[in-house]
């Protein structure tokens, strides 16, 4: 274990003061003496990440990403799947070494020391915060559908769409975030059993959709297998990758996890490779239920896919839709719970008030930090509009992957003997293949959206400089 050497304030500079580094051995004792009440297993903590990941993104990405990629989008699924797994393993392995509830905000200052980790604690509000809210405006549009399929009403756009895009308010994105709001505020283990229930619906709502769609296959759909090249399969790849952002959530309950050094990295490897296997056979059952140029300009994909191709009217709409409500309604619960978690870490650190890590004696839940993150996000849901936060997500996303990747390789060379329960296999290989995934998909973000990411950490280094870096706990001491 490292040491912790204290030292009068004033004798560390200000390059000393932004590179400072937790121990890994203090992050580790930190979350041994968390108030937080460890009630999850690997099951839970599987289905915490399958939550988070399965949601949107499969429901409506086919019909953007098959006319850019052909029937060769099955192939486009397992690229993007595999690009996931080289950071998937990377957090597999920092999950199991520092099992707190910080994700990639912990790994960072670990290695990267306490100005890079601030900077990644900051992506973290564009993966996890902004995310739910882009994931609630997804659900009030699902929700209308559903209004409008069976009983032939819809909200008005005055109180369903944000000022910009003809409306006022966006009442059911914001509705939505405050219902999550209250099932987090009763605890952990409630959280856990609702999202369960949720988790298992949407996987009924797509091995439904794939045992429908099988019965209208055609082996001939398939051919030829890459009508648009190499090129237009890894297009496909990068559009639907934001359906694989969330296997990572299981990294911010470590403090409520029974066995977190066991059971977090099997979570995170295992909620891959069931999403994994679950999109390509999907994106299967679709390409061969429908000819892959029918896709364009589909919505409400995979319902058009059976309405096309074995009929039945509106029962499936309505069936598909339900499973898309409950899908969104699952990611919301449990990326907003990631969020409030990497806020308490970043609280008990000192880089965020000390309300944030206040916890409630008997729900054991951070209080004040769900009301006033659950609030942030439903203004945000319900004045901005969902391209925009989509958008934020990807960049915060891939920008944490990087920096976990990169933690792998310092922390090897840095503390080889650190105990490790999951070894990610032949690195550096695998951590610099992921960096260099992760920043492929990077390069092809748009201009817009950089400039966005660049005002964004602007804010947040001026935050920091205000506040973080004077109330840092590590402000008095120095750790070797
Ligand atoms: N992967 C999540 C979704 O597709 C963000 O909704």
């Amino acid at each position: 274990m490292e040491t912790v050497r204290t030292r009068p304030r004033q004798q560390v500079g200000t390059a000393g003061r932004l590179t400072r580094r937790q121990s890994v051995g203090a992050l580790v004792g930190e979350a041994d003496a968390s108030p937080l009440k460890r009630t999850m297993g690997v099951t839970q903590l599987t289905l915490l990440s399958v939550g988070a990941t399965l949601g949107t993104g499969i429901f409506v990405v086919l019909g953007q990403a098959v006319p850019e990629a052909g029937p060769a989008i099955v192939v486009s699924f397992v690229l993007a799947g595999v690009t996931a797994l080289f950071s998937a393993l990377s957090y597999a392995e920092l999950a199991g070494m520092i099992p707190g509830s910080g994700s990639s905000y912990s790994y960072a200052y670990a290695t990267l020391g306490e100005l890079v980790a601030w900077v990644c604690g900051w992506c973290l509000i564009l993966e996890y915060g902004v995310s739910v809210a882009a994931v609630a405006v997804g659900w009030g549009q699902y929700v209308n559908e559903l209004l409008g399929l069976t009983f032939g009403v819809t909200l008005p756009d005055s109180l369903s769409a944000p000022p910009g895009a003809g409306g006022t308010l966006n009442v059911p994105a914001a509705l939505i975030v405050v219902l999550a709001m209250v099932v987090l505020l009763r605890g952990a283990k409630e959280s856990a059993v609702a999202n369960v229930i949720m988790v298992g619906v949407k996987i009924a709502a797509l091995v439904m959709f794939c045992a429908v769609a099988f019965t209208a296959f055609h082996a001939g759909n398939f051919q030829p297998l890459f009508p648009l090249g190499a090129a237009g399969m890894s297009a496909g790849a990068a559009s639907l990758f934001f359906s694989y952002i969330g296997f990572d959530a299981a990294s911010t309950a470590g403090e409520e996890a029974r066995n977190p050094q066991r059971d977090l990295p099997r979570a995170i490897i295992l909620s891959l490779v069931l999403v994994t296997a679950l999109y390509v056979l999907v994106a299967v059952a679709a390409l061969g239920a429908m000819p892959w140029k029918q896709f364009a300009g589909t919505e409400a994909t995979l319902s058009e896919v059976l309405v096309r191709a074995v009929g039945g009217g509106d029962l499936w709409p309505i069936l598909l839709s339900v499973g898309a409500v409950v899908a969104t309604t699952s990611v919301v619960l449990t990326v907003q719970y990631g969020q409030i978690r990497i806020l308490y870490a970043m609280s008990r650190d000192g880089l965020v008030p000390p309300l944030f890590a206040k916890v409630h004696p008997r729900t054991g839940v951070p209080r004040a930090n769900t009301v006033i993150v659950s609030s942030f996000i439903a203004v945000l849901a319900a004045l901005v509009p969902l391209g925009s936060l989509a958008d934020a997500t990807s960049i915060g996303t891939l920008f944490a992957f990087m920096l976990v990747n990169v933690a792998v390789v310092i922390l090897r060379r840095r503390s080889p003997d650190t105990p490790r329960s999951f070894r990610v296999p032949f690195s550096p290989v695998v951590p610099v293949l992921g960096v260099g995934f992760c920043g492929y998909l990077l390069f092809s973000l748009g201009a817009d959206t950089w400039i966005a990411f660049g005002a964004w950490m602007a804010v947040g280094l001026v935050v920091y400089g205000c506040y973080g870096i004077r109330h840092s706990k590590l402000a008095t001491r120095d750790l070797v």
